[in-house]
């Protein structure tokens, strides 16, 4: 029997590299974005965005770059999608609904009811977007009303945990696959389609559609949760004169508690976690069972209030005023190996600086554009040692690998006063110290 053919709709950061992936995996594939640059970027074997190794995997794949194996092609017509797929995988965004916790599923929506006319024989529609539980029995019964196929055209949720930085390796490799279909032919044909990671030993688990899309949002929900402990304790050892790094490694030892994601600093951000957790608060809302989630509430307050907490220590570094001071920020990306600034704690930072009168100048290695189009007002440097230059205070606050090996004595010749603030507590202060800074991090000792 032949392969499944692949289409893929929303090519953004999970879409690009899962359509570049099932490229890989070795089938023909065609993707479609309803933005017009993005797709041709791709075309050309760009990628739209940064994520490490996306670019080389698209040019092994993308039609009519030399060399490459032609498998990936791109199209605008929802027509030839239809008739080219067996299975479509829908990647399209989910954001937070203007003034609501809600999720605004117009794209999904608006990408469900394109495509299902289109559906004239066997299809498999498999929803990878982070949707609100619920979402996969409404868009089955859409896609039933509107395919020409009828039952013919299927659905599955089959939810995605890439991490942007890692998600090349994590398409290719993931750590598990789960599917929600609504019966064996579904699971029959995702099976096919993620032959290669179940035989590397990928677990491949089936469930119902409510429980695929909620462990999506249980997971990102623990996650957070995880987070968010760390900094409270970050805030009781910035009020005991503990040291919350030491405390993290500690209970880290116990492995029913682990070390992984128990660092505290400003906190996570980014087009995935806050969303999903409030669209989780609202949904259980709708479902009439709220109370089993206002723990999130907190989760989300803590998280928003590291930022807010930084901010205040920028303050004090400048003895109490930030007006007209000059400020060098590090990092603008919400983590990273990453170029995204969606949501990103670094860049709230350094917005709500610059809004008190501060003088901001950022720089990141990756996300210097993405930063620039959300916040021209900010001043942006080529380098660390640019941004540093004339600075006043240096707030460290995304954990890129080359602000590691920066060389304090270096900033030091360059900066106003040394003064460095680390948001991610992922700077030796040992060097910095010896080279005169003043170096303070969130939850750990002034000294
Ligand atoms: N980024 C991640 O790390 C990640 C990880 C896991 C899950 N997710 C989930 O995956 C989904 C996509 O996230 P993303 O980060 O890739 O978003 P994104 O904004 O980078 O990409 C979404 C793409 O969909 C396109 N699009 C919108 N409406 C469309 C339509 N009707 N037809 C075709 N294309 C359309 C947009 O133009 C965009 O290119 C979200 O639900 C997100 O929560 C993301």
């Amino acid at each position: 029997m032949a392969s499944p053919k692949i289409t893929v709709i929303g090519l953004g950061y999970l879409g690009a590299t899962h359509a570049a992936a099932m490229a890989e995996l070795g089938f023909e594939v065609l993707g479609l974005d309803v933005v017009p640059e993005k797709m041709r970027k791709l075309e050309q074997g760009h990628a739209p965005m940064f994520e490490p190794g996306l670019e080389e995997l698209l040019r092994s794949h993308v039609a009519g770059v030399e060399g490459s194996s032609g498998r990936l092609r791109f199209t605008d017509s929802w027509e030839e999608i239809g008739a080219f797929g067996d299975v479509h995988f829908v990647c399209v965004n989910t954001p937070q609904k203007h003034g609501e916790y809600g999720c605004d599923m117009s794209y999904v929506d608006s990408a469900v009811e394109s495509l299902a006319p289109h559906l004239h024989g066997p299809a498999l529609v498999v929803g990878k977007s982070t949707v609100p539980v619920g979402s996969a029995a409404r868009l089955a019964a859409r896609i039933a009303e509107l395919a020409p196929a009828g039952a013919e055209a299927e659905l599955a949720w089959n939810p995605e945990f890439l991490r942007e930085g890692f998600a090349v390796q994590d398409t290719l490799h993931p750590d598990r696959i789960v599917v929600g279909v609504a019966g064996p032919r579904g699971e029959a044909l995702l099976r096919e389609v993620y032959a290669t990671p179940v035989a590397e030993g990928t677990p491949f688990l089936v469930t119902d559609f409510p429980t695929a899309e909620l462990v999506k949002t249980a997971a990102n929900s623990f996650l957070a949760t995880k987070i968010s402990f760390i900094n409270a304790m970050a805030e009781i050892c910035e009020a005991a004169d503990g040291d919350v790094v030491k405390l993290a490694e500690a209970i880290g030892h116990d492995d029913r508690i682990g070390r992984k994601f128990l660092r505290a600093g400003i906190g996570f951000g980014g087009g995935c976690l806050p969303k999903d957790l409030r669209a989780f608060m609202a949904r259980a809302g709708e479902l009439g069972a709220s109370e089993a989630l206002t723990f999130l509430r907190e989760i989300d307050s803590i998280n928003m209030r590291r930022r807010a907490q930084m901010v205040e220590m920028a303050r004090e570094a400048l003895g109490g005023a930030l007006l007209g001071k000059r400020i060098a920020v590090l990092g603008a990306t919400f983590k990273p190996d990453s170029d995204d600034v969606r949501d990103s704690p670094a860049l709230n930072v350094a917005g709500q600086l610059h809004l008190q009168g501060a003088q901001v100048t950022v720089y990141d290695p990756k996300g210097m554009e993405n930063a620039r189009a959300v916040f021209p007002t900010l001043g942006y440097a080529d380098s660390a040692l640019d941004a540093v230059r004339g600075a006043d205070v240096v707030l460290h606050l995304t954990e890129w690998a080359e602000f590691k090996e920066l060389d304090p004595a270096a900033l030091g010749d360059v900066a106003s006063s040394r003064h460095i603030l680390d948001g991610r507590n992922t700077l030796d202060p040992v060097p910095w110290r010896k080279a005169g800074w003043t170096f303070r991090a969130l939850g750990r000792p002034t000294l």
